[in-house]
């Protein structure tokens, strides 16, 4: 294959000899309608983007993905030192593809069914035909034998698609969120093709070791596929399964808080919310975050008395998501009912007990946010790794405050050792480690701080990528069988 020069089309620029190409739904930005009533780009919501922007900006590549909008095509552009390449999707793609196939069947499904999934042959035509398409995208502009990094749940088939078309390219999955144990992905009417369409790359990376030791086993339990530790041998050819537990921007945060007017709104906010201990939670509004069981416990320590209004306040931030889906609406009734009945009881004028924003906000006001919090609640029912908790973490450079976690985020198996670990399905529990953790003295927040922070800032998102990066650039090398066990010889 030929590395040509770049295209004209539709007036701007298209290249076809990218190095190293991401592809992911979502673009780092969306395009919506800004309150001018002038079309705007702002960033995309998401872990996703949060990880990948910052590797994208520090490597010249092209980044292929959806700008959020239905029935809109845009030509490639720049945005933030990035090369955008946008992918069209129509309105009927995005009720089946993204808000269906994507979003009610494989993210509940691969989040230990916390809700049911749906299961509709339309829905898995349009991901089909979706995925199709991004794969078609990335064989255009890919430079021959260029490093591919297809992303995440709605892109399984592409890297099967694109070594079809492309069979000179080094191509890597990887998988954002949980990957389910055989007994749960095997609901699923179309589970041959999705390990077929996983196997098309050369390194399939997840969260954690667990995931991956899933993917293996359903790739010799349903394929009948040989496979040699974590390597699996398919077509010929050898396709690692390994976890690389993802992270954040540690410098962009030790940045953010280093601002002298980032620390004023810090201030602000607590001065803002009187002399009360202040609770955070920051998540994506979505059913797999945990977020009424933490309201719910929250509520009761007032109820039980071991709380009293004015000692405590919960400000509850949640970016809108998703939300033509319908268990997101009704997530987002139910949420809205909680903080009313919770505040309509325990809240006095001008003082309500929880603060809720459902709105998403700059990642200095974030930044303020976690540097204001004496409390972080992250309780999601299952959660590949929560980017949130890391955040806070990577923020809290003064030793201060407390982390409380679910033994179902995928951090929890980093920051075990640091944080105040809750079982969210455990209300009384989780009411007792939420007193527990304000009631975590300086001393011992800053031992449970200093030994999550060695871990984030050693492990940021730079390494994430370069040790992913790396192993795909490697051809693959077997992983030695495990030597015959040796016999012991009597007397
Ligand atoms: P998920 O990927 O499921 O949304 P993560 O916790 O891994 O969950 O990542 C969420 C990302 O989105 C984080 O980088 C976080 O800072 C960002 N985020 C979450 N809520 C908001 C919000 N209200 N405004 C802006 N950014 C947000
Ligand atoms: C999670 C997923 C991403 C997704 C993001 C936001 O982080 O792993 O793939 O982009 O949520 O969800 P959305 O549906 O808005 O893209």
């Amino acid at each position: 294959m030929v590395i040509t020069m770049g295209s004209k089309r539709g007036g701007s620029f298209v290249s076809r000899g990218s190095e190293f190409v991401v592809v992911a739904n979502r673009l780092p930005v969306d395009r919506i309608v800004g309150e001018d009533g002038k079309p705007a780009w702002r960033r995309s919501p998401g872990g996703l983007v949060s990880a990948i922007a910052p590797v994208m900006r520090s490597r010249k590549g092209t980044w292929i993905g959806w700008a959020g909008a239905p029935d809109e095509e845009f030509d490639p552009f720049e945005e933030d030192g990035m090369s955008l390449h946008p992918i069209a999707q129509s309105a009927e793609e995005v009720r089946l593809y993204y808000e269906g196939f994507s979003n009610a069947t494989l993210w509940p499904l691969y989040h230990d069914v916390v809700a049911p999934p749906v299961y509709d042959r339309a829905m898995w035509d349009a991901y089909v035909r979706v995925n199709n398409r991004f794969a078609e995208a990335a064989a255009e502009v890919a430079a021959e034998g260029a490093m591919v990094w297809v992303q995440d749940y709605q892109l399984q088939l592409v890297p099967a698609m694109l070594r079809k078309l492309r069979p000179d390219l080094r191509i890597g999955f990887f998988l954002h969120i949980p990957f389910p144990p055989l007994e749960l992905f095997w609901q699923l009417p179309w589970r041959r093709q999705i390990l077929e369409g996983l196997l098309g790359a050369d390194l399939v990376g997840f969260q954690l070791p667990g995931a991956a030791a899933n993917f293996v086993r359903l790739c010799r339990r349903l394929l009948d596929a040989r496979h040699v530790k974590q390597d699996v041998l398919w077509e010929g050819r050898i396709v690692r399964a390994r976890a690389f537990p993802i992270s954040v921007d540690v410098e962009e945060l030790n940045d953010l808080v280093a601002r002298p007017d980032v620390r004023e709104r810090a201030q602000e906010i607590r001065a803002d919310l009187g002399d009360a201990t202040v609770l955070l939670g920051v998540d994506r509004l979505d059913y797999t975050k945990g977020i009424t069981q933490r309201l719910q416990a929250f509520g009761e320590l007032f109820g039980d008395g071991r709380l009293s209004p004015g000692q405590a306040v919960l400000v509850q931030i949640a970016t809108p998501s998703r939300e033509r889906v319908e268990q997101y609406q009704l997530l987002r009734e139910e949420i809205e009912q909680q903080v009313g009945r919770i505040n309509g009881e325990y809240g006095e004028i001008g003082f309500p007990v929880v603060h809720y924003m459902h709105s998403s906000y700059d990642r200095a006001e974030l930044a303020a946010l976690y540097l204001a919090a004496d409390v972080m609640v992250v309780t999601p029912l299952r959660d590949g790794m929560n980017l949130v908790a890391k955040e806070y973490v990577a923020c809290r450079s003064d030793l201060r405050g407390a982390l409380v976690l679910s033994e179902f985020a995928g951090a929890a198996m980093e920051l075990r050792r640091g944080a105040f670990q809750v079982n969210p399905y455990d209300i009384d529990g989780l009411k007792g480690t939420l007193l527990a953790a304000l009631e975590a003295g300086p001393g011992e927040q800053a031992r449970r701080m200093r030994t999550m922070r060695r871990r984030v800032t050693e492990h940021d998102v730079d390494r994430w990528a370069k040790t992913f990066l790396s192993e795909l650039e490697n051809p693959a090398r077997p992983e030695p069988a495990d030597p015959p066990p040796v016999a012991v010889q009597a007397g």
